[in-house]
């Protein structure tokens, strides 16, 4: 039913924003990986609430707990299981949205598809259902670095308001995630103001990966732009995905899209294949090329407003709606680390697909 996620590296997400606990089950990990608690909970602490005044006030501390999977420290090669217990929920204040569609949200959906719905605190369509792919990307994250990729994400731009220079630094100084210092300044003054106004904003998270050795991705179907553009709009209130120069290829010509190749030598003399730009964002033919991975997420703004909107009950009748309970004014900044664990967790899958793509590299392990 879609709670399912991967082929080799393959996690099996449960749980709902009310309900007792969420988590996920990591089937195919690889042995040998170190892994704690706390390795987890340093991602969850960046995706957790109620650290700004541009996040919900709900204060959930989302402490995770490995129930099976890891021995001594390291993962066993076994069923990983890790959850979240959920523990400041109010379900009350979700009471008036029983019978009522929230504009914008899942609510009419889910309710026509299932003809059934846990409406408190929106079910299994919260936000809170990512800290499931929080911490499987976590675990995804430990065994990229040891192969030596990076993934990072940032806040590219909300509403209006775009970054201008990059430093990655300030993205942990300021409470948006820009890596821009001013630009944080003006969009933080833009979110204050709709948050006056009982309004929410949206914005773009952009997603950088390095290290990612040329070869990955397995075409037709499962290209790696194909596999990350599924995962990315898997996200709740993710919108669109683009690679590279995304969707301005249109509008180029062939001779200024098409990134060309030239030869670089490293200081030992070692001779490789790169190219001037990269328009392609790091992908050919669905196969990593060795440059840099680079994605653009768009995500909507919040649904969930206070400002009054007209909308529909369960019995057809039209109302007016004010959505209390505490929302993010902004899902941005929450969200980035989202992106780069569906990052993580995509790709570290796709990395041990593409080990059996050449006989000699069977051979390696087996001849
Ligand atoms: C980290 C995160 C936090 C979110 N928080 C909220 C929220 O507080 N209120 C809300 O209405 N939607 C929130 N969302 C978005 C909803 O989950 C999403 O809009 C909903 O499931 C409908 O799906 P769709 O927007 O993809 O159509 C959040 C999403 C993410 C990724």
């Amino acid at each position: 039913m879609g709670s399912i996620y991967g082929d080799i590296f393959r996690i099996s997400t449960f749980g709902e924003s009310h309900g007792k606990a969420i988590g996920v089950i990591i089937d195919g990990c690889p042995s040998g990986i170190s892994l704690s608690e706390e390795d987890i909970q340093e991602y969850l602490d960046r995706r957790k609430p109620g650290q700004s005044k541009f996040t919900t006030p709900r204060k959930e501390e989302d402490l995770c707990k490995i129930m099976s999977g890891v021995f001594e420290g390291l993962t066993t090669g076994t069923a990983i299981m890790v959850m979240v217990e959920n523990t400041s929920q109010i379900s009350k204040d979700y009471d008036k949205l029983a019978d009522v569609y929230r504009p914008g949200h899942a609510d009419y959906t889910y309710q026509e598809k299932y003809g059934i719905r846990d409406h408190r605190g929106g079910g299994r369509s919260s936000g809170r259902e990512t800290i499931a792919r929080v911490i499987a990307g976590a675990v995804a994250m430990k065994a990229l670095k040891e192969l030596g990729v990076n993934i990072s994400a940032f806040t590219q731009s909300i509403g209006p308001v775009h970054v201008r220079c990059f430093d990655l630094e300030q993205c942990a100084l300021n409470p948006l995630y820009m890596p821009d210092y001013e630009a944080a300044l003006v969009a933080q003054d833009y979110v204050s103001r709709l948050i006056g106004e009982k309004d929410s904003a949206g914005g773009i998270i952009s997603c950088i990966v390095r290290g990612l050795p040329v070869g990955i991705g397995e075409p037709v179907f499962d290209k790696l732009d194909a596999v990350l553009a599924k995962a990315m709009l898997s996200i709740g209130a993710v919108k669109g995905v683009e690679f590279g120069a995304g969707f301005a290829v249109a509008s180029m010509k062939g001779s200024e899209s098409n990134d060309a190749f030239f030869v670089k030598k490293d200081e030992n003399g070692k001779r490789t294949i790169s190219k001037r730009s990269n328009n392609a964002g790091g992908v050919l033919g669905g196969i990593s090329d060795g440059s840099g991975l680079i994605m653009n997420v768009a995500i909507k703004p919040t649904s969930s407003i206070s400002s009054k909107q007209f909308t529909v009950n369960k019995e057809l009748e039209e109302v007016e709606l004010e959505v209390g309970g505490r929302h993010d004014p902004l899902i941005v900044p929450r969200a980035v680390v989202v992106v780069e664990a569906m990052a993580a967790i995509s790709i570290f899958d796709l990395m041990l697909r593409n080990m059996s793509a050449r006989f000699e590299n069977v051979k390696k392990v087996y001849g």
